[in-house]
């Protein structure tokens, strides 16, 4: 159990507000962009406009003559280094910039360094690239069809297969289908998606040739990984390299991977021994950095008549792009996807992945996602819902048959994972009565009658996050443990630093709060940092929903080191063995003597002047933590919706929210966290794609095409909780920032196929736009 703090020291569940927004609202951040260096200069990419081409020629004289350019750099002058091709995060390589050909719309070509950004855009309109167009290969599907280009030369393996992945039994799961007496199918697409953070990607390069040292002012999620990823790659020292993280705009994993942007950013200032800044634009962006899901999937289970599930079979084919950046841990080639049984106890599963490359944009990221848990939920919610209309059953009743029980936990699921607790059926049935779902369906009985669309749609989802422990999670070789370092000084104030880095979430409060709950010193006293290679722990990141998990635990270990050590100040202070002391949060005393205490102030000065004899001077700790499991959080949503006949329109009325994330260190920030995955989650449902044309023109590559919802467009969120704590973490929690994300699609598509079911309808892949809506409903007799 956790002490409870007072308002003036909190800790755990305190909703204090956040310390970080005092210079976000006055818009005083400090991001890549704003940071200026004397003699910096500016680079530009120049990309293709082809999606598949062989490049014939690259004259740069016209650019390099522009007044102003310093240097115009191609994968030519880069292969003479070493550097025209890198390590992905993922077991492959990627052209840094192209040389031979060009596999997707937007890839770099070539970088223009010129004295400011205006010289370095026109310059670069100035690089004549010679193509011959190529056959572009856009459709997954035909990606191993023998008429498809091959599309990496580079590769001894003359096949656009990447992977076969497997996991489960195989067998078990063949003969629990021969015997199933009701069974059901499901095909649907997770589509390519983009995280599109309000802060594109950029970095600023500056080698020091006095010092020999390289600092990188980067938007990265990861600043730690990336650092040891420069060294090994560049050949550089990793003491001489120095990578701030600085404020970030949003990350949702587009910033997780290395862009060949930034390896430009370095090799130009290395070359011409000035700092480089290179910002992307918006379309940059979204048409060339790490895209999320592309999923095509095909899901199948075995029920009895009555509605018990008792096998799942998961085929799927994942749309790689050009290079397999994928940012998985290594021995998962699709990522957690094997979470894909949901909170349902099934007896025998099986699921396979087999990855290809595409003329399209690398990535797989996680967009707000541990490792595509978000393609894994929404495909078992949208075929428990498939199997609904099989049975002819109520969707929330079938999924409370089926729910793993509470008494199962610790629950080892069919494919592997041993999910930490749960309680399905609390927050399903909290949802269920906040929504009012009885007269909802009666509502809706009534509204069908009369010829009206209305829709509920209902998705309980189980979340992994906290990657990982380390005997099996590592990206490119690094185990994923996290860390954090605290030092208390004197006066009672501290610092704590960790290996993670927030992009918005709230770090700076949430961490100093738990420094709070631990030690007792008031969450405004603690100051918390991170981003910073010379000065941070070293840790794999933000992203993942992995910092509370995994960060939040390295906090709270390395607070309690600095408690055991106050405990014997405080026995020295108080002239009492260790054994009299009780702790409350901010003090000890005497048992049975509580006037006679120290204060963890008090306790703070004596480590630097009154120690016991023999102790080192100080109050500070570090931890690693190498979490023992993920943790597991979870819930239920359910959304409403009216559809407009006469225009297809889809209109979310409610949508209810209940979470459980374990013990909840601020629940302000946990709700803002939930309303921002919700908002994401409904973009993704109705109005984002990253989708190709046959020439492998990208079609969402600006925000005409790719929308974003705005308030106008987003409905208003109703939000509750259970509390179920992980048994495993130091203080209960589990992450919760991908859960909305994570959750939400399937509530939404869940709700429409819901409205159009009597029509017969039983799949619309997303987005679920209104064109898609109305031409169904025309499809099917329902209007004129
Ligand atoms: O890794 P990331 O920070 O994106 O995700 P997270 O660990 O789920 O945390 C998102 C924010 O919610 C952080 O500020 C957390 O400390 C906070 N949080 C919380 O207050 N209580 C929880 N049980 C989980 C997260």
């Amino acid at each position: 159990m956790l002490q409870k703090t007072s308002p003036e020291i909190g800790g755990m569940g305190h909703p204090v507000k956040r310390k970080e927004d005092l210079r976000f609202i006055q818009g005083k951040g400090n991001y890549v962009d704003d940071v200026h260096l004397p003699g910096m200069v500016y680079g530009q990419m120049v990309r293709s406009p082809y999606g598949h081409a062989r490049i014939k020629s690259i004259r740069t004289d016209e650019a390099t003559k522009l007044p102003g350019v310093l240097a115009v750099i191609t994968g030519q002058d880069l292969e003479k280094a070493g550097l025209s091709w890198m390590p992905t995060l993922f077991h492959d390589k990627q052209m840094v910039l192209a040389t031979g050909k060009v596999l997707f719309q937007s890839q770099e070509v070539a970088f223009v360094v010129a004295e400011d950004r205006y010289t370095a855009a026109d310059a670069a309109e100035l690089v004549e690239v010679e193509y011959e167009v190529l056959p572009v290969l856009v459709n997954p599907h035909r990606a191993l069809d023998p008429d498809s280009p091959i599309l990496r030369e580079d590769r001894d393996e003359k096949t656009n297969h990447i992977f076969h992945w497997e996991v489960g039994d195989k067998q078990a799961t063949e003969k629990a289908f021969q015997t199933a007496p009701v069974k059901t199918k499901l095909d649907a697409v997770f589509p390519r998606c983009h995280p599109a953070p309000l802060e594109t990607c950029g970095c600023v390069a500056d080698y020091n040739p006095a010092t020999g040292r390289l600092t990188v002012w980067e938007t990265s999620q990861a600043p730690h990984a990336h650092r040891t990823l420069f060294a090994i790659v560049a050949g550089l020292p990793e003491n001489n390299i120095r990578i701030i993280s600085p404020d970030i705009g949003g990350g949702f994993g587009n910033k997780v991977p290395i862009y060949p942007g930034y390896v430009c950013a370095v090799v130009a200032s290395l070359t011409l021994k000035r700092p480089v800044k290179w910002i992307e634009t918006r379309s940059e962006n979204l048409q060339s950095t790490g895209f999320a899901r592309d999923y095509h999937m095909t899901a199948e289970i075995a029920a009895d008549r009555e509605g018990k599930v008792t096998a799942l079979r998961v085929k799927t084919l994942a749309d790689h792009g050009a290079f397999n950046a994928a940012a998985q841990p290594s021995k998962f080639p699709a990522g957690l996807f094997s979470i894909c049984t949901g909170s349902y106890d099934f007896s025998a599963a099986f699921c396979e992945v087999d990855g290809v490359y595409t003329n399209k944009a690398p990535g797989g990221i996680a967009y707000r996602c541990s490792f595509r848990v978000t393609e894994a939920a929404y495909l078992i919610e949208r075929a428990m819902d498939a199997l609904a209309y099989e049975l002819k059953m109520d969707a929330a009743e079938l999924r409370l048959k089926n729910f793993v029980p509470p008494g199962k936990f610790p629950y080892r699921s069919p494919l592997g994972w041993t999910y930490d607790s749960g309680n399905y059926e609390a927050a399903m049935k909290l949802a269920l009565e906040r929504v009012g779902y009885e007269a909802l369906r009666k509502e809706q009985e009534e509204k069908r009658k009369r010829g009206e669309l209305m829709g509920i749609g209902i998705s309980s989802f189980t979340e992994i996050v906290g990657a990982g422990p380390a005997h099996s999670f590592d990206i490119a070789g690094l185990k994923m443990f996290d860390s954090c370092e605290i030092r208390v000084h004197p006066t009672g104030k501290a610092m704590a630093r960790m290996g993670t880095k927030a992009q918005g979430q709230g770090h700076e409060t949430t961490f100093a709060q738990i420094v709070a709950q631990e030690l007792g010193i008031p969450f405004a006293d603690v100051t918390v940092e991170e981003g910073d290679t010379d000065t941070a722990p070293y840790g794999l990141g933000t992203y993942a929903s992995r910092s509370t998990p995994v960060a939040g635990a390295a906090t709270a270990m390395a607070s309690r080191k600095i408690r055991d050590k106050a405990k014997k100040i405080a026995a020295h202070l108080l002239e009492v063995g260790e054994e009299d002391l009780e702790w409350e949060p901010g003090k000890f005393y005497v048992k049975g003597a509580p006037s006679k205490a120290k204060t963890i102030q008090e306790i703070a000065f004596a480590a630097y002047t009154n120690l016991p004899p023999g102790m080192e001077a100080g109050l500070e700790a570090v931890h690693y933590y190498d979490p023992p499991n993920l943790t597991f959080p979870f819930g239920t949503y359910i959304c409403v919706v009216d559809i407009d006949k006469g225009t297809g329109e889809v209109k979310v009325r409610r949508f209810v929210a209940v979470d459980d994330c374990g013990n909840i260190i601020n629940p302000m920030i946990v709700e803002g966290q939930i309303h921002g995955g919700l908002t994401e989650g409904l973009a993704i449902a109705f109005m984002q794609e990253i989708s190709y044309d046959e020439s492998g023109n990208v079609q969402g590559g600006t925000f005409m095409d790719y929308l974003v919802p705005t308030a106008v467009e987003t409905p208003t969120w109703e939000t509750d909780k259970t509390c179920t704590p992980s048994p495993h973490h130091p203080i209960g929690a589990k992450g919760v920032g991908e859960s909305p994300n994570v959750g939400s699609p399937a509530a939404f598509v869940n709700a429409v196929v819901d409205a159009l079911s009597h029509l017969g309808v039983r799949h619309i892949d997303m987005p679920v736009a209104p064109w898609k809506v109305w031409k169904i409903l025309k499809d099917k007799g329902a209007v004129e």
